[in-house]
């Protein structure tokens, strides 16, 4: 490993079109994609290094259900973080995440076949899919999005959730910080959480996949908050997000609750495959080694959000959060000239975003990805300028 300190050149395009990207080869060539949530940065040097030295080895057999070192880095990492101490035991390993929640879909349903799952929406899609891919009805419970100006403000409607929630609801799926809002729940928020899921009886189902990734304010683990909501919390980590690693896939269940870890153990058995040699050594090195690329990515991050937010707010009738963690940004182009299909339209006039209807809502929203070198953020600026000029009547 090399012990100078770099500086990382987050400026530098890298061409991606040849690597199986799924970012760079859904839309069409002259489509400038800003979608899915990986960043089109290098990882970190020693990551590089490392995995390349594995590569090299040439030999690419079964690698440890419980590998050691790695288990040890995530226990020193939430120490380190969050002053949250967890044994080696509670620790789940898993091949991805998305596959982390679907499997405590399946402990749920297992206790109780018609158990529902309860989430916010605008969601992450998948966390939709829950449903027609094990079967586990989904309650999709809208956010409360208030507007002050051009600001879109998101928060959790107690009253509505209390409304919704059933006698066979068992899982409530938190997503923190939360995709797509950009939002970093509050003590405040999560005790209010961990009030509502002692009086329902429900399994919190914490994701934090993109916990490092934060701008301001505290990320707090829902875990801990206290001792019951360790015990009803199955928290879900991973190196991936914060350390540009998402096509290695592999992350962690948190599982405080022997009785509780037992029954997810059981429910992966036999169909969930390990996590793979790969994402274990990148898991291994970023939390080892990654702090440096780290600290030297959120300036950039925050500078790309600060650049993003400011030029797109001069755009009149476009409303948007300000987002407080992760590298993605929620717009609402309801009040503009592209009328009902903003996807559309700024994918004709060259910028490709997900659509905001894959996130449960109606309306015109579109979520952008910034997590890229500053002139891809520039073009974007301008491209979805020609969308508005060209939509005027
Ligand atoms: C909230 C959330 N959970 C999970 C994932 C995906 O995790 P994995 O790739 O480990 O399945 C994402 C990816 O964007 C996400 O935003």
């Amino acid at each position: 490993m090399s012990n100078f300190k770099k500086i990382y050149d987050f400026d530098e395009v890298i061409n991606r079109r040849n690597n199986n990207s799924d970012k760079w080869t859904a839309y069409p060539k002259d489509v400038l994609p800003m979608w899915i949530a990986d960043m089109d940065f290098q990882a970190a040097d020693e990551i590089i290094e490392g995995l390349t030295a594995m590569s090299q080895k040439g030999v690419y057999g079964y690698g440890k259900a419980r590998p050691d070192r790695l288990l040890e880095a995530v226990i020193y990492r939430l120490q380190r973080l969050y002053g949250w101490t967890v044994s080696k035991e509670s620790i789940v390993l898993l091949p991805s995440l998305v596959t982390g929640f679907n499997v405590a879909a399946n402990v749920a349903l297992r206790r109780n076949s018609n158990a529902n799952y309860l989430f916010s929406t605008p969601a992450y899609p998948p966390f939709f899919a829950i449903e027609s891919n094990i079967g586990m009805k989904g309650i999709a419970v809208p956010l409360r999005e208030t507007v002050e100006g051009n600001r879109l403000y998101y928060d959790i409607d107690f009253e509505l959730m209390e409304e919704m929630v059933t006698a066979d609801s068992a899982i409530l799926m938190l997503c923190n910080p939360q995709n797509p809002s950009g939002r970093i729940f509050t003590r405040e928020e999560l005790k209010a959480i961990e009030a509502f899921a002692l009086k329902h009886d429900l399994i919190v189902l914490s994701d934090e996949i993109h916990a490092e990734l934060n701008w301001e304010g505290e990320h707090i683990p829902y875990a801990t908050l206290s001792d019951s909501a360790k015990e009803h919390a199955i928290t879900l980590i991973s190196a991936s997000k914060t350390f540009n690693l998402p096509g290695l896939s592999g992350g962690f269940a948190i599982i405080e609750n022997a009785a509780l870890r037992a029954e997810y153990e059981k429910a992966m058995m036999g169909f969930v495959p390990r996590m793979n040699v790969y994402a274990i050594k990148g898991a291994e090195l970023a939390f080892d080694y990654g702090d440096e690329w780290l600290a030297q990515l959120k300036p950039y991050l925050i500078a790309n959000r600060d650049y993003i937010v400011t030029e797109l707010s001069k755009i009149e009738g476009l409303k948007l959060v300000n987002p407080e963690a992760t590298f993605l940004l929620w717009l609402d182009f309801g009040d503009t000239s592209l009328g009902n299909n903003a996807h559309k339209a700024l994918l004709n006039a060259g910028l490709g975003l997900n659509d905001g209807r894959a996130f449960g809502v109606t309306g015109n929203y579109v979520r952008l990805n910034f997590g890229a070198p500053r002139v891809y953020l520039e073009k974007a600026v301008k491209l979805i300028e020609l969308a508005l000029e060209e939509a005027k009547p």
